[in-house]
């Protein structure tokens, strides 16, 4: 197969000013954090998103972990995890010593089921992590009032999720804590970066302070303290400049590229969903309260022999799928957790199933009909 024609499941692309901006930081002379772009990248998320504070971080993951900092997670807490989803919603926790409890998904959206989420929480659980997976909202007004009801704190993962929402309320907007990831993988990218959406006012403060190496730089900077020092265990999570510069050009497109993608997985459902529901392969369920963030199209296919056929299929005509999370409470970790086979049948059930189409800001409507027309090809 000539590489050079084939799609693969993810591609990045400048899609505005990227090298304008990068230029400009650099002949400026601003190649560290918490400059200029990166002022603008947290003015235009907390403006756009109607958040108190926002702060750029290196990843997704090290947002996660500065939340669990935050939040005091000590040795022996529980955090209530989905089991489907990426290590660092776990991880985060995990390395503060918390024993991460696995919940199950709903079947329709794949979500955190918040009907078993009450049957998982003890004295010593702390905080529930939901992930909208696929940027579509978990239901965040009953885990809202299931943690409201138990004096716990909600970090949404909405490393997918960024301009969706629920019932009318943006994502990364319920929690205390939401956590943002630019991977190269996400709508909105810088290569490897993540924010922190801090919806809870008081813990501001401290968040600035975790996030410069458990010092109190930022308020020297401010002129509000004449020497800084170290006040806090904290780490290294500010970004570099550069990759702001390139993040503030693709958030100050914000609109057209949710666009582009709401474009993208309209076509692929138009032209997949029928098909389909004829063969018993489910798509993506996005409930009428929430607006999605058109993340990601996926099929659900009627086993994992026929997943891994359909993958090789495509892959054999040049087009790469791929599938995602592999159950975190049967992993190595998750077992030593206490995770155990058939606690999760859902997640295990759909992580077998599961496959994701090429998805990406710039793929184009003939790519996208050669992968239509390849799926529809294969014998179900
Ligand atoms: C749900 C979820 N959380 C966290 C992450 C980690 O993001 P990052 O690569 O920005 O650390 C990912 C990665 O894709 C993810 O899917």
């Amino acid at each position: 197969m000539d590489q050079n024609n084939s799609i693969p499941f993810n591609r990045s692309s400048l899609l505005g000013r990227e090298l304008e901006h990068i230029s400009r930081t650099m002949n400026i002379g601003q190649i560290a954090g918490d400059q200029t772009y990166s002022k603008r990248c947290h003015a235009l998320l907390e403006q756009a998103l109607g958040v108190p504070k926002v702060m750029v971080t290196t990843s997704c993951t090290h947002t996660l972990e500065m939340c669990a900092l935050l939040l005091n997670i000590q040795p022996g807490d529980e955090v209530i995890v989905p089991s489907f989803t990426f290590v660092s919603t776990a991880n985060a926790f995990a390395l503060r010593g918390a024993k991460i409890i696995f919940s199950d998904i709903r079947s329709d959206t794949l979500n955190l089921d918040e009907q078993q989420l009450e049957s998982l929480i003890t004295s010593r659980t702390k905080v529930i992590v939901p992930v909208h997976y696929a940027g579509i909202g978990c239901e965040m007004d009953v885990i809202g009032e299931i943690a409201t009801r138990h004096g716990l704190a909600v970090v949404e993962d909405n490393a997918h999720g960024l301009f969706g929402k629920f019932r009318g309320r943006w994502l990364g907007t319920f929690g205390c804590l939401a956590a943002q990831s630019f991977h190269e993988t996400k709508n909105i990218t810088c290569g490897e970066g993540g924010a922190l959406l801090i919806n809870d006012t008081r813990l501001i403060e401290r968040a600035e302070i975790i996030r410069e190496k458990g010092t109190n730089r930022s308020r020297f900077f401010r002129g509000q303290v004449d020497k800084y020092s170290w006040v806090d265990i904290g780490s290294s999570y500010v970004m570099s400049d550069v990759l702001a510069a390139f993040l503030y050009a693709q958030l100050e497109v914000w609109q057209t590229i949710q666009a582009q993608r709401q474009r993208i997985w309209e076509y692929y459902d138009q032209h997949l969903r029928d098909w389909a529901s004829e063969r018993g392969i489910g798509c993506p369920v996005v409930p009428a309260h929430c607006e999605q963030s058109y993340h990601m199209y996926y099929l659900i296919m009627p086993s994992l022999e026929k997943r891994q056929a359909l993958i090789s299929f495509l892959k054999s005509r040049g087009i790469l799928s791929v599938f995602h999370y592999v159950p975190l409470h049967r992993s190595p970790m998750g077992e030593l957790m206490g995770g155990r086979t058939a606690d999760c049948p859902v997640t295990e059930d759909r992580s077998n199933r599961l496959m994701r189409l090429p998805f990406y800001n710039s793929l184009g409507i003939d790519d996208q009909d050669r992968v239509i027309r390849a799926v529809q090809e294969f014998e179900v």
